[in-house]
């Protein structure tokens, strides 16, 4: 049995679509069913459940708001629960699956791509607590995956592709960030992996998975866009001020994850099928 936290988010409607598809048997959580901050709501969940792995995918997620007014909450749900997520598998043997983020990063790699044993250097509060939130499972947990993530996008949930379509059906011209380099990531790649690891018996560990291909967000933007008429104009990061900094090229390797024999898709290959199910669901 999975149990699933986060369930209500951009990858947790991913997962259980997956689950139901697959008939993976899995309990999905949110807040309302286990606040994760909560150490007697997770050990009762865990008690009831008692699942022999744990997707632990709920997290702090408004990464400028963590700068300020989010910062004890967001330190609250990525450290503090991911670590009461991570001591109550280990109490039953369970294993644990992660998901953290290329924001650990600082981005300062300009001419390569960053390996899972770099060195950790955050730059924002949202990467520093999710950085904490590794540590923690790799301390405590004896059966774990890490998998480092970015860009997330998908069908569910507010993202950067239902961002730009909005702002594309009012504006006629778009000004897009284009010096940040990085690999978008379609929820339902990142899915697949996360099943793939474990019904593969897959090593466990860290790992870097985002669809193949890097790009900025005017390229991705552009891509977005390009069966509009919406021209989409480039800027520089300092064009665009943001409360959080992000790191400039944080392009992860994806070595270790293709060695698995997990295929990867591109990231134009995989906003292709994203936008086809849009299609389809609003057909
Ligand atoms: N989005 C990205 O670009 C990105 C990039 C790299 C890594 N990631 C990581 O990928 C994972 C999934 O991201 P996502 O985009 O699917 O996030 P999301 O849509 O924000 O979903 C996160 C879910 O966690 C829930 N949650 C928050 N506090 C909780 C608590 N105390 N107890 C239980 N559940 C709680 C949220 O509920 P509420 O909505 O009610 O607060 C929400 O349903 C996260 O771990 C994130 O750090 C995301």
């Amino acid at each position: 049995m999975i149990l699933l936290t986060g369930a209500n988010g951009q990858l947790g409607n991913e997962l259980q679509n997956l689950f139901k598809e697959k008939n993976i048997e899995y309990t999905p959580t949110d807040v309302a069913e286990m606040d994760i901050t909560n150490p007697e709501s997770v050990k009762a969940m865990f008690d009831k459940v008692k699942p022999d792995i744990v997707f632990h995918i709920a997290a702090y997620t408004a990464v400028d708001k963590q700068e300020d007014e989010g910062k004890e909450i967001g330190y609250k749900i990525n450290v503090d629960g991911t670590k009461n997520i991570a001591e109550a598998a280990e109490a039953i043997g369970a294993t644990l699956v992660y998901i953290s983020t290329d924001y650990v990063f600082d981005g300062t790699l300009t001419d390569g791509e960053y390996m899972e044993d770099d060195a950790m250097n955050p730059l924002s509060e949202y990467g520093r607590t999710k950085g904490l939130g590794e540590e923690l499972v790799r301390e405590i947990s004896s059966k774990y995956f890490i998998i480092r993530t970015s860009w997330v996008y998908g069908n569910y949930g507010h993202n950067f592709v239902f961002t730009m379509q909005r702002l594309a059906q009012t504006n006629p011209r778009l000004t897009v960030v284009n010096d940040q380099y990085g690999r978008p990531t379609w929820t339902r790649t990142l899915a697949e992996f996360m099943v793939y690891v474990i019904e593969n018996k897959v090593e466990f560990g860290t790992y870097h998975l985002s669809n193949d291909n890097a790009g900025t967000w005017f390229d991705f933007a552009t891509e977005i866009l390009k069966d509009t008429d919406v021209e989409v104009a480039p800027v520089t990061s300092e064009e665009f001020p943001q409360k959080a900094k992000r790191p400039q090229h944080s392009v992860m390797n994806l070595d270790k994850a293709k060695a698995t024999g997990f295929v990867i898709p591109t990231w134009q290959e995989a906003l292709a099928m994203m936008l086809e199910n849009e299609a389809k669901k609003n057909n």
